[in-house]
C-alpha cells in the first residue's frame, strides 16, 4: 500500500450516491485521523468524481486498493489500527 514517494494516497469518491451513502462521514473520519496524528505530510487525501461504482459504494482508494462498501467501521479497520495506515501506536481517536 505504501508508494513510491512514501506518501499514501487516499482518493475517496465524493459522487452524490457515495457521498450521501457513507463517504461524508468517511472523509471527516480520514481528515480526523491526519490532522490528529500529524499526518499531513504523509498522506494526500483527494477527492474524485462518480466512477460508475456507485452500486459497490461507498468507494474509496487507499494506495492501489480498491475499497468498496466502506462503511465508518470498516474504514478504521482499514486505516486505523497498530502499524496500519494511520495507526501505529497513538490509541484509537
Ligand atoms: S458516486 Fe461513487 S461511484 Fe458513483
Amino acid at each position: 500500500m505504501a508508494p513510491e514517494d512514501g506518501i499514501l494516497e487516499i482518493e475517496v469518491c465524493l459522487g452524490s450516491s457515495c457521498f450521501a451513502r457513507g463517504n461524508s462521514k468517511n472523509l471527516a473520519i480520514i481528515n480526523s485521523l491526519i490532522q490528529h496524528r500529524g499526518l499531513n505530510a504523509s498522506v494526500r487525501l483527494t477527492g474524485r468524481l462518480c466512477q460508475d461504482q456507485c452500486k459497490q459504494g461507498p468507494n474509496l482508494t487507499i494506495g492501489r486498493d480498491s475499497c468498496h462498501e466502506i462503511t465508518a467501521e470498516k474504514l478504521r479497520e482499514l486505516l486505523d489500527h497498530p502499524g496500519g495506515p494511520l495507526g501505529g501506536d497513538h490509541g484509537a481517536i
